[in-house]
């Protein structure tokens, strides 16, 4: 069977640690045909430490004339809404980094653009593909805890991802950018607590901005008032002096927990003790969005209404912040 031809737009750190090696683990069904970055020596960095047999093109439009089906966009936040229209209106299947946009009209367009055009809009929300947060969900799901009551979750680390995650990287740490830890962290843990906890009612949270002198926020505490009567915590933190992640999710019958022992993922019932939990194997985002172009499976973890879902979360914590007052979820 022919293979999905694939290019990549933004050739920075997740696509060396993560989209090329995901893409090489599905050779039989995919290839890397053409890449593109607006700094070319990123794009030379890529096909040369991967060995790609791809095409490094001078502009999107000449990497949307490739022949390719589809693109992986994994540029700065504020460059995603853009780069998705031009190459949904090219014909091409998009897999887009979090966040999928800047704004909640942004991603609507996308999703309109994206049905409308019968392509598939994928959003890299990567924590529902990843084991250990889609057996958490699944422990919830089947009742193992009994009634959700409380969820918390603590994401720190001593740096910002300028410094730690992609040196240089400034566009992290910039508002003009839709940079912060909002943006970046915020995207992806309040996604998990309202996918796990369901509809959320209000939202009020306190970001703090002035710790490392920049202008948007580096730390972020945000409670959730859920739905079903459940509430939340969520605390994030680029400026702390060492790196944590802790997640306890407390229900009527028991407590799951993640980071607090080796074991990584426990289950407490009752009284009992916290026992470790096996997550099992889970079809990584990339297997996803092939198989959704290749065959048209559903199911999808993360169409572009779960990037939409990430979104309406950040964009009600930076409401909550600048206001001061609760929040309802858009
Ligand atoms: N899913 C995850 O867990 C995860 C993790 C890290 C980053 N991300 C997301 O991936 C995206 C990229 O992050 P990164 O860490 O690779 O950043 P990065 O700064 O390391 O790389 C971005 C690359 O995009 C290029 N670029 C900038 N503007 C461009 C444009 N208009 N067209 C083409 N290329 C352009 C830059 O030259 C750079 O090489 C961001 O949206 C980020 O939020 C997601």
């Amino acid at each position: 069977m022919k293979k999905i031809r694939v290019g990549l737009i933004g050739c920075g750190r997740i696509v060396e640690v993560l989209h090329v090696p995901a893409l090489n683990e599905l050779k039989s069904k995919v290839e890397i045909s053409a890449l593109f970055d607006k700094n070319p020596a990123a794009a030379e960095k890529i096909k040369k430490y991967y060995a790609l047999d791809a095409k490094i093109c001078s502009a999107v439009p000449a990497l949307l004339k490739t022949g390719i089906d589809a693109v992986i966009i994994s540029t700065p936040n504020f460059t995603h809404y853009q780069l998705c229209m031009q190459s949904l209106n090219a014909w091409k299947h998009v897999l887009i980094e979090k966040p999928m946009a800047v704004n909640l009209r942004q991603a609507d367009d996308m999703i309109a653009l994206a049905k409308k055009k019968h392509l598939i809009l994928q959003v890299n929300q990567t924590l529902r593909f990843t084991p250990e947060y889609v057996k958490i969900k699944e422990l919830i799901d089947s009742g193992r805890i009994g009634k959700p009551l409380h969820i918390r979750c603590l994401r720190a680390s001593s740096t910002t991802p300028d410094k730690g995650w992609s040196s240089g990287a400034s566009w992290f740490t910039s508002k003009k950018s839709a940079g912060g830890i909002v943006m970046d962290i915020a995207v992806h843990m309040a996604d998990f607590l309202g996918w796990c906890f369901g509809e959320t009612e209000k939202i009020f949270a306190v970001n703090r901005t002035e710790i490392t002198g920049n202008d948007v926020p580096d730390n972020v505490t945000a409670m959730f008032d859920f739905a079903n009567g459940a509430t939340g915590v969520l605390e994030l933190s680029w400026t702390f002096p060492a790196g944590t992640g802790l997640l306890e999710v407390y229900g009527s019958k028991g407590i799951i927990r993640m980071g607090f022992s080796e074991a990584g993922l426990e289950l407490k019932l009752g009284d009992g003790k916290y026992k470790p939990v096996k997550s099992g194997k889970v079809k990584n985002s990339h297997a996803w969005f092939v198989d959704s172009i290749k065959v048209g499976i559903s199911g999808n973890p993360s169409p572009g209404e779960a990037g939409r879902h990430a979104l309406a979360y950040c964009a009600a914590i930076n409401q909550s912040a600048k206001i001061g007052r609760p929040v309802r979820l858009l």
